[in-house]
This record gives structure tokens, C-alpha cells and sequence, in this order.
């Protein structure tokens, strides 16, 4: 049975809108309607400073759509509402908050001072793949960068630092436990070419994790110390959700080379973005960029493509803060379902849209490490010959 558009609109007709007055479909805050291969795709707009409140509104939306016979998936997003001038109308954070509590900046010498940690011996440069916000795409961004990074010539690992909800075993087809050297040293895990470590790979699935703070820090250290990386030219780590303890202990501990934001094209989510940015900014790590992940919709039947989330965002924050903008990865069900399977688009299918749209930021962020590496190397004293 083949699932129509009004049949979607009748069921979403008992969704109740925010503050439970009419339904959201009455209301008018149901976008367009798409459906390819039996799984249907919509948003939903609501205000934007109501999002996060507002999210079980989505998710029943989403369950009601997938209870429906003949539908297969359903993907749901928020929306926000833009006011007036769209990003202008978003509250601004302030550039740079006032000098936080953590004792972190004190040591600020602002030039070189990542440069001046101790690295990984064997590893060019670090890059850390975070957001303000969780779900946004970070895992799926940092494998795909990561195998992007790969295709174009480089020795590439991966560090998955979220502790609590790690992803890499999953996302690359990985299971099993690392073998030790010398019952100390841990031995990558190894797909499609990259190195990969995770907690998911030293602890079972089914085992609660109760980390405190500084457990969080010293298995992430570990991680990336008491492992053979070998000669690497990247190292990816796929942060956790936040701005937390897992950040803090990366841009401390490690020197990294910079970072790159991952950000969905919603008003909301940039304004989580920009914690991102600022808890980066505060630690004097560069910032290589912002992907726009979930940027428009690319039908899965013909191809062709709708900008159904206000794409664009993105660009046009990244514009503002005069932050480098990597590009828009579109959300079709290829990226989640092969995530699924352990085999990421970029391996495959190297050949489609999305691999290209990946392989694109690979080098773009590629170019970013070099100059930043370049500017800092600018910044050390200069050696002079008479
Ligand atoms: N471009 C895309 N198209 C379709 N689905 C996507 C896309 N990017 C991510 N997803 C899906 O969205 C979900 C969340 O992605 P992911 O796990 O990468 O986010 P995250 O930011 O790492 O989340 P967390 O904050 O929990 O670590 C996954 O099911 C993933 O397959
Ligand atoms: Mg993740």
C-alpha cells in the first residue's frame, strides 16, 4: 500500500500543537510533505527559544507518521520560526563572554599556545569534530571526514571521545577489543584504512558507565596516549554532545590543530553552534570551519532536492563570524541507513553526491590545518641567519 500525502496530513491532524491548543497540521506548522520509497520526510516550525521544550512534539510526530501502515521511516525535524530578518532576529550571543570561572585561560599566551602542548608522538595534527548541540551529525560528519581525509591520501585515525554514547564501532562495522602490546600499550582497531579507537571497543554495551569527570579525562587521555597510533597525518576525534568536561580535557591536554563545527541549518541549533565556537575560541583553538549537516533534502526517487529546513544558515552565520564555511551535507536516508550498516558513504558509494560532498570538506578542512599550522609556525620566533 503506497502512503499519500493527505493520509500523512490526517495523521498529523492529532498531534496537538504547542500548548496543546488545535492540531499542528490547523495550525499551519507542517512544511511541505515528501515521500520517496515508502518513508516520508516533513518539519515542523515552532519557535525557536521553544525548541528544546518542544522536542517530545516532534518525536510523537515522528512515532504517530511511523505507526502508519506502509510507512517505512519517517524523519521529523524542528524548524524554527524565523522573525523578521531570520538569523538577525536569533539572540546573539556576545563574541566573547565575560573571563569564565575554570581556571583554563590562565596560562593564555594567545600565539602558538596549542603548539607549545606535548602532541601524540607520530601524529601531525589533531582536529577535533564538535557541536553545541547533540544529534546534529557530529558522529556521522567526523567518520565520513575522517574516510574523506583518507581518499585524499592521508594516513588517517580516528579518536571517538564520546565516553557515555560512543559511536565508531557502529558507524565503521568494528566489533571485538583491541589487542595490547606489552599489556599496556592498546593497539588501534582498524576499517577502510583508519585507525580507530573507542570506549566502545573496552567496554560492553550493556555496561553502565558512571564516569565521573575525571574519569572521563583520564580514559580519554589514555585513549589517545596509550595507543599505537603510529605515523598518522590526522587524527579525527568525534566529540561528545556539549561543552563539557570531554572538551575541556581535549583542548587542554592535546594541541589541537583546531576544530571543525558541525551545525544543522535551524536558527536553534546555530545558537548552540556558537557555544561550540566560543568554548573553542576561550581555549585558543582555531576554528577550521562549519558544516552544515542536514542542509536540504535530496529525494531519494529523483534526486532532486528542497530546501525544506531554511538551509543556508550555516553559511551565512559562518560568513558573520568570519569562521571558514566547509559545506552542506543534505540529509537523505543513504547517509543514515549506510551509518547503520557500519559501511559510511564515502566507502560505500564513492561515487555519489554525498561521498563528493564529503571528499570536498576532507580537503577544505585539509587546507585549513595547513594554514593555521603555517600561522602559528609564523607566530614562533623566527630563527636568524647573519
Ligand atoms: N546528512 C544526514 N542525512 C541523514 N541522516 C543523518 C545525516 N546526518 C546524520 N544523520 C542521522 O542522524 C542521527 C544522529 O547523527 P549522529 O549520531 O552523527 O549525531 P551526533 O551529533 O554525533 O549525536 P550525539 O550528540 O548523540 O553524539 C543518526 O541516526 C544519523 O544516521
Ligand atoms: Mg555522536
Amino acid at each position: 500500500m503506497s502512503v499519500t500525502t493527505e493520509a500523512v496530513l490526517e495523521t498529523l491532524r492529532t498531534i496537538k500543537g504547542p500548548d496543546f491548543e488545535g492540531d499542528i497540521v490547523s495550525l499551519g506548522l507542517v512544511s511541505d510533505i515528501f515521500i520517496a520509497n515508502s518513508k516520508v520526510f516533513f518539519s515542523v516550525t515552532v519557535p525557536a527559544d521553544r525548541a528544546q521544550a518542544l522536542e517530545p512534539l516532534r518525536a510523537a510526530a515522528e512515532r504517530a507518521v511511523k505507526a502508519m501502515p506502509g510507512v517505512e521511516g519517517a524523519v521529523v525535524a524542528l524548524t524554527a520560526e524565523k522573525k523578521g530578518g531570520g538569523m538577525e532576529a536569533a539572540p546573539t550571543a556576545p563574541p566573547r563572554p565575560a573571563a569564565p570561572p575554570r581556571p583554563v585561560p590562565a596560562q593564555a599566551a594567545p600565539a602558538g599556545k596549542q603548539r607549545a602542548k606535548a602532541g601524540v608522538p607520530g601524529v601531525e595534527a589533531i582536529i577535533a569534530v564538535a557541536s553545541g548541540k547533540g544529534g546534529v551529525g557530529k558522529s556521522t560528519t567526523a567518520v565520513n571526514l575522517a574516510l574523506g581525509l583518507a581518499a585524499n591520501g592521508l594516513k588517517v585515525g580516528i579518536l571517538d571521545a564520546d565516553i557515555y554514547g560512543p559511536s565508531m564501532p557502529r558507524l565503521l562495522g568494528i566489533s571485538g577489543r583491541p589487542q595490547t602490546v606489552d599489556g599496556k600499550i592498546l593497539k588501534p582497531m582498524e576499517n577502510y584504512g583508519v585507525k580507530v579507537m573507542s570506549m566502545g571497543f573496552l567496554v560492553d554495551e550493556e555496561t553502565p558507565m558512571i564516569w565521573r569527570g575525571p574519569m572521563v579525562m583520564s580514559a580519554l587521555t589514555q585513549m589517545l596516549r596509550e595507543v599505537e597510533w603510529g605515523a598518522l597525518d590526522v587524527l579525527v576525534v568525534d566529540m561528545p554532545p556539549g561543552t563539557g568536561d570531554a572538551q575541556l580535557t581535549m583542548a587542554q591536554a592535546v594541541p589541537l590543530a583546531g576544530a571543525v563545527i558541525v551545525s544543522t541549518p535551524q536558527d536553534l541549533a546555530l545558537i548552540d553552534a556558537r557555544k561550540g565556537l566560543n568554548m573553542f575560541h576561550k581555549v585558543d583553538v582555531p576554528l577550521l570551519g562549519i558544516v552544515e549537516n542536514m542542509s536540504y533534502f535530496l529525494a531519494p526517487d529523483t534526486g532532486n532536492r528542497y530546501d525544506i529546513f531554511g538551509h543556508g544558515g550555516a553559511r551565512r552565520e559562518a560568513e558573520r563570524l568570519g569562521v571558514p564555511f566547509l559545506g552542506e551535507v543534505p540529509l537523505t536516508m543513504d547517509v543514515r541507513e549506510s551509518s547503520d550498516a557500519g559501511t559510511p558513504v564515502v566507502v560505500s558509494d564513492p561515487q555519489g553526491a554525498q561521498a563528493t560532498v564529503y571528499r570536498e570538506i576532507a580537503g577544505k578542512v585539509w587546507e585549513q590545518v595547513k594554514a593555521a599550522s603555517a600561522a602559528s609556525a609564523a607566530a614562533a620566533p623566527a630563527i636568524v641567519f647573519e
